[in-house]
């Protein structure tokens, strides 16, 4: 088990191998690096880390599925950058990818990021993660879709339809961090449970993500703000202390369900990291 910081650094070491080893073209490499280590919690890897380790997952196998996932979740961010999806100019405190590097680098840099994974899965016979990863980013795009759409008022969505984006563009990742090892392990019961958690997680996350597009400060999120006005957000629907409230309901559900699993350590440090996540 290791705190999020210290896993930081070891991770980020790793990650470094890790790109070398995929021997990319000049040009790729260095616009996906850029994006990659320009900052970012690393929460998801950091996630996968622990619940792996309590699933007995060897260590050096739960390093490069968080490096997969990590490049995933940078290149959805890429996109999501672009002047078509949130034309946002900052990311991780520093310019966007496309911003830096022009559209045509950014949009291949961010393809090349979707499918990465499944080649680092395959070099490291975890094929078996195929299939819910699969679901796992059709889910990201199908949310990320959902959001423009409403945005362009391509549809109304109702209250039940924004959380249904919430769900696919933010818990799907966290579905498969939290579940992924009860998967290669074959233990159903927990699998079922940890997808829920994933789920409440995100949707906590997106909404206190939301909070911080209103009052956030550059140097707490690094990324441009007030980028939500155009879009339906929880924060349309519901007024900011409700969607406080909320967001904290569901925080708390996924915690007591990882309480219940007796996943004590990551309960404690979600609990201490909870102010990175939420609202200042
Ligand atoms: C940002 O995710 C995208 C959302 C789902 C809101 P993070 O807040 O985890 O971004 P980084 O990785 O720390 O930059
Ligand atoms: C989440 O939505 C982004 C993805 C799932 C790719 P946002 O558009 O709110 O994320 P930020 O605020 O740009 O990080
Ligand atoms: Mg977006
Ligand atoms: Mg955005
Ligand atoms: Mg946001």
């Amino acid at each position: 088990m290791m705190k999020i910081n210290e896993f930081k650094k070891v991770f980020d070491n790793a990650s470094k191998e890790l790109f070398n080893s995929l021997e990319l073209i000049n040009i790729l490499n260095e616009t996906i690096r850029y994006s990659y280590f320009s900052g970012g919690k690393r929460l998801r890897p950091w996630i996968i880390y622990n619940i792996g380790r309590y699933y007995n997952v060897e260590e050096e196998k739960l390093f490069k599925i968080g490096f997969a996932i990590e490049i995933l979740h940078t290149a959805s961010l890429i996109h999501d950058d672009l002047p078509a999806i949130d034309n946002s100019d900052y990311r991780r405190g520093n310019r966007t990818s496309h911003k830096e590097f022009g559209e045509w680098r950014a949009i291949l840099t961010g393809d090349l990021g979707f499918i990465l994974p499944y080649k680092i899965f395959y070099d490291n016979k975890l094929s078996k993660l195929y299939g819910f990863f699969s679901e796992t980013v059709i889910k990201l795009i199908e949310g990320e879709t959902l959001d423009v759409a409403f945005e362009k008022k391509l549809i109304v969505p109702s209250d039940k339809q924004i959380l249904d984006m919430y769900e696919k563009k933010t818990s799907a990742l966290f579905e498969f961090s939290f579940a992924f090892a009860s998967l290669l392990k074959d233990n159903q019961n927990d699998f079922e449970i940890l997808k829920n958690t994933g789920k409440s997680f995100g949707l906590a996350f997106q909404i206190y993500d939301d909070l911080k597009d209103l009052h956030g400060t550059f140097d707490e999120v690094g990324k441009d703000l007030s980028n939500d006005e155009n879009k339906y957000t929880l924060l349309k629907i519901m007024n900011q202390d409700k969607a406080k409230k909320y967001a904290d309901s569901l925080f708390d559900e996924s915690i007591l369900s990882l309480s219940k699993l007796k996943m004590n350590f990551l309960v404690d440090e979600l609990i201490n990291i909870k102010s990175l996540i939420e609202r200042k």
